[in-house]
């Protein structure tokens, strides 16, 4: 709190309060009036103004109750309440008075703003908190931004605190501003400071496939695989215990090549992925490289449509032992690649292969599938599966008769109930078990057609009893065919 002294030769007996009046916002180093007046004072003597509060700031004797004029040149101390103090000078039985208070701020141009990593590193991972502070050497009543490579980023305060992700590398840079009478626009940019925020490497998966180099000279191309990480990133491939070798690449994968002897377990391997932080590890995996060995089989699943036509076909194919298979599809034996105008052909590594198949006319023919191994070449002999004659007509059969078999169930045991009301309950259900016997040995009859692969036919059959209704039950059977076999 400060003090204007406002001494004035007056004559009276009473002093009224002094009123202070000046600039509510100042600007550092400018020369500023303020103005203190006592409107009622003695007047048939002289007195003087005075006080004795915290600091004087400036004094100033009224002669004649005229106004005080006090320049003041303003320094940032200035800022805070002001009030003036009017005292009668000798004479100790008239008591000084004080103005309200007047609250002024101190506007001083900004300098020297600085970006202070307080975190310490600039280059760090992923995780780590970072935390920046907007540092000024002079400067008041400040606000803050901030840009990262040019664009405005995170809070607008002095001192930022965050874990920043990869994507908030960058340029950092801070721009403090501040303003006086909204006419003058001060401002203070930092220089920029390069922030990295690297990622860790995550685990990598890791796969193999097979080159043949020369007749009996096989390598396994391991491919140590990370989807994340910062480079350079160090792969290092372990066979248990031991490196088998390592290298430092640009990018988020690695290949190394081991030579192999088909059908032998050559033991296990694990990758190892390492940029600085953490290493990431992989899964183990066999170093075993199975070779082909039948049979090949086939069996497929449909949709159908509205009507119970089967309109799509998925027909999958599989060879019982080897773990690099290639898979080839054939129609009336024309290889069938890719996606033709019917077809799709998508293959599941180290699975299967899966023959998407439009229904339609010219869908219909003689299919079979073959599977040899990828290292070998095209050229090779390959294991072929039984051959399927697939066509309209014969698909369409199918749903049909399952529909039939599945509704007739239904419908036939649900008019029994009526007759079966009458009848005691054993004998109910010793008929119902012929009656369902029966329908599904006529509908295993109907599944067989020219399609010799269609093995079996299951049926899981529900019954749902309603006692309420006269031990009345319906039966629901739902049947599936089976071609375990080719
Ligand atoms: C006030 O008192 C001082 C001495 O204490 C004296 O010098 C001065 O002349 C006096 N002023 C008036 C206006 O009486
Ligand atoms: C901020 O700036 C002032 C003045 O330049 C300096 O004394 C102070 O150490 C700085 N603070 C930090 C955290 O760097
Ligand atoms: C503040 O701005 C007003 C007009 O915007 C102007 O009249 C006044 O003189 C300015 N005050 C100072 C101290 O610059
Ligand atoms: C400070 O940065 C702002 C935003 O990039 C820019 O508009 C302004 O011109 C810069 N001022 C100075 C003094 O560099
Ligand atoms: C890579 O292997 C060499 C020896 O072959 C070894 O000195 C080095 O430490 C390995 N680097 C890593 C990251 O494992
Ligand atoms: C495949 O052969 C059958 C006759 O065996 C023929 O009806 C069918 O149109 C042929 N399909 C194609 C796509 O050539």
């Amino acid at each position: 709190m400060f003090a204007f002294f406002v001494v004035v030769l007056l004559g009276a007996n009473v002093l009224g309060r002094p009123e202070l009046d000046g600039p509510s916002v100042a600007l550092l180093g400018d020369i500023v009036d303020f103005q203190c007046e006592v409107l009622i004072y003695p007047e048939d003597e002289n007195i003087q103004l005075e006080g004795d509060r915290s600091k004087v700031l400036a004094e100033y004797t009224s002669m004649s109750g005229e106004m005080a004029v006090m320049p003041l040149l303003i320094i940032s101390l200035h800022e805070g309440y002001l009030e003036c103090e009017a005292s009668v000078l000798n004479d100790s039985r008239i008591q000084p008075t004080v103005s309200y208070r007047h609250y002024l701020q101190v506007i001083g141009e900004l300098d020297g703003a600085e970006v202070v990593v307080q975190s310490g590193a600039v280059e760090f991972f992923e995780g780590k908190t970072l935390k920046l502070l907007c540092n000024l050497t002079a400067g008041n009543h400040v606000s803050y931004s901030w840009l990262l490579n040019g664009q405005p980023h995170v809070p607008e305060i002095s001192c930022v605190t965050f874990r920043p992700t990869s994507q908030d590398s960058g340029s950092y840079m801070c721009v403090a501003t501040n303003q006086f009478n909204m006419t003058r626009i001060f401002t203070s940019n930092s220089s920029e400071v390069l922030i990295t925020v690297k990622d860790v490497v995550s685990n990598p998966d890791i796969s193999f496939t097979v080159l043949k180099e020369a007749t009996d000279l096989y390598y396994a191309v391991v491919t140590c695989q990370s989807t994340k990480g910062t480079p350079p990133i160090t792969f290092s491939l372990y066979n248990i215990r031991e490196l088998v070798e390592n290298m430092t690449v640009n990018e988020l994968s690695a290949e190394f090549a081991v030579q192999v002897v088909l059908g032998q377990h050559l033991g296990w391997i694990q990758c190892q992925a390492y940029n600085g932080d953490q290493t990431a590890y992989s899964e183990w995996k066999a170093l075993e490289v199975v070779p082909v060995q039948g049979p090949v089989t086939m069996h497929y699943d449909y949709d159908v449509g509205e009507d119970f036509a089967v309109i799509g076909l998925r027909i999958y194919c599989k060879v019982a032992k080897g773990s690099h298979p290639r898979y080839q599809w054939f129609l009336n034996e024309t290889l069938l690649e890719g996606r033709g105008t019917f077809y799709v052909v998508v293959d599941q590594p180290q699975q299967q292969s899966i023959l998407l198949i439009s229904v339609g006319r010219s869908s219909a023919g003689t299919y079979h599938c073959e599977a040899s191994d990828s290292f070998e070449s095209l050229d090779t002999a390959a294991l072929r599966s039984k051959k399927w004659y697939l066509d309209k007509e014969v698909l369409n059969r199918l749903p049909i008769s399952v529909v039939a078999a599945v509704f007739g169930c239904f419908s036939f045991l649900v008019s029994l109930v009526s007759i079966c009301c009458c009848v005691g309950v054993v004998f109910r259900f010793a008929l119902v078990l012929i009656l369902l016997i029966s329908i599904l040995r006529g509908a295993r009859e109907e599944f067989f057609y020219p399609n010799e692969d269609i093995e079996k036919l299951i049926c899981h059959c529900t019954v749902h009893s309603f006692p309420g209704l006269c031990f009345s039950f319906a039966t629901h059977c739902f049947c599936a065919l089976v071609t375990s076999k080719p």
